[in-house]
């Protein structure tokens, strides 16, 4: 259970409350393509408004590097925030986020109002956690809620440097559920425990097999990682994604499995194609048979079938990371075979965040899954074993 002071704590009655979301959504043509992380701030939000807070809301979007980009702007958030809470959620545009603008809609401010500042990356202090941005934001604010998860895993001003200049700093509902989530799965799981990892590189998820071969009762590796294993293992893997440098790292991560008595899967055949293209000619192939020149874009029929048995018996499964290049639909197979085993059992099933997420979702297995999370960097940090400065900045109960 997280141990911190949560919205549920304190009285924002009349009070100014600033809150840090996580509002990094994927835009198109400044249309929002992917609204998951509005839809999971509106229950603090609510709350907020219900309890007479002025909601001051503020993210960062994108990277603009410390300036004002217009296609980086949060005015889209603002609309859609106002169209899902049913109220008017003000947009306070300022280039320097605490500027005039910001100043003069804070002051104007009725209980239960809501606004929006710009991307607090438009500044270049809030991703060094500078003292004078820290400062305006803490100025505008009685209180200070964080419920950006997704941003945990970093320090910024807006979600670690504003605490030290106010009073009360706490979590809200989307914090709280995360970390009670993802904690409770790694640390307190009903097992058999079953973790899952894919994507490219076994060097990004070192930390992460490290702490979840200490935890877990199986571990499926697949995904593009999956190669540094077979290459270790001395096999073929022609021209598939490959980290030289961690041949050595993923063997002995295998004989670690071994000593520690925790099933290590591997894939046992794999999809390969002979150019990273949907309509690739394509082949299945065994173990160790991949051919001169192609590359393996998804785990095979036989791997489906041997990870999908694994994660039957399971009582927690947490899954990051697909199984190949799901998003071209010739090699997406693996990773729906992974969604759909996690949907079709009677446990907790966790999806932390990223690419993963996106494919639960957009595979239509979403609403499936016990948890996703809203955060890629900061849950696999979380399953590193990590403490987030995000989460430790707010006030201990
Ligand atoms: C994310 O999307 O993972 C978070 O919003 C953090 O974004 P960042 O990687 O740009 O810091």
């Amino acid at each position: 259970m997280l141990n911190k002071k949560s919205v549920d704590d304190i009285n924002v009655n009349g009070k100014r409350v600033l809150v840090r979301c996580d509002f990094n959504v994927p835009l198109q043509d400044g249309k929002i393509t992917d609204e998951n992380r509005l839809v999971a701030a509106l229950p603090t939000i609510k709350k907020l408004i219900a309890d007479g807070g002025k909601v001051i809301l503020c993210s960062h979007l994108g990277k603009p590097k410390g300036e004002p980009k217009p296609e980086l702007s949060l005015a889209p958030v603002a609309a859609r925030l106002t169209e899902l809470l049913g109220q008017e959620v003000k947009f306070a545009a300022d280039a320097n986020v605490v500027g005039e603008n910001a100043k003069a809609a804070v002051a104007a401010m009725n209980n239960g109002d809501v606004i929006l500042l710009e991307n607090t990356r438009y500044r270049a202090e809030e991703t060094k956690n500078g003292e004078e941005f820290s400062k305006e934001l803490a100025s505008l604010c009685d209180v200070f809620v964080n419920d950006a998860f997704g941003t945990a895993h970093r320090a910024h001003c807006s979600n670690v440097g504003v605490t030290q200049y106010v009073d009360t700093a706490v979590v809200g509902y989307l914090m709280q559920k995360e970390i009670d989530f993802l904690g409770n799965a790694v640390n307190n799981p009903e097992r058999p425990f079953v973790a899952i990892l894919g994507g490219a590189k076994v060097s990004s998820k070192i930390s992460v097999i490290e702490n979840l071969l200490e935890k877990v009762d199986t571990l499926i590796i697949g995904g593009g990682m999956a190669y540094t294993f077979m290459a270790g293992l001395g096999e073929e893997v022609g021209v598939s994604l490959l980290e030289e440098d961690y041949k050595e790292y993923a063997v002995n991560m295998l004989k670690k499995a071994e000593e520690k008595g925790v099933k290590l899967l591997i894939p046992i055949d794999t999809v390969i194609a002979d150019s990273f293209s949907n309509d690739a000619n394509t082949k299945v192939v065994e173990r160790g048979g991949i051919l001169p020149g192609w590359e393996g874009l998804d785990i095979g029929p036989k791997t489906r079938e041997l990870f999908a048995d694994a994660i039957k018996g399971a009582k927690t499964v947490v899954w990051n990371g697909p199984m190949g290049a799901f998003e071209m639909p010739t090699f997406a197979e693996g990773t729906i075979a992974i969604a759909k085993a996690m949907a079709d059992i009677d446990a907790t099933t966790i999806i932390g965040g990223g690419d993963s997420a996106a494919a639960a979702n957009q595979l239509g297995f979403g609403d499936k899954m016990t948890h996703i999370s809203t955060g890629g960097g900061a849950s696999l940090e979380f399953l590193e074993g990590k403490e987030l400065p995000g989460v430790a900045a707010a006030n201990d109960k």
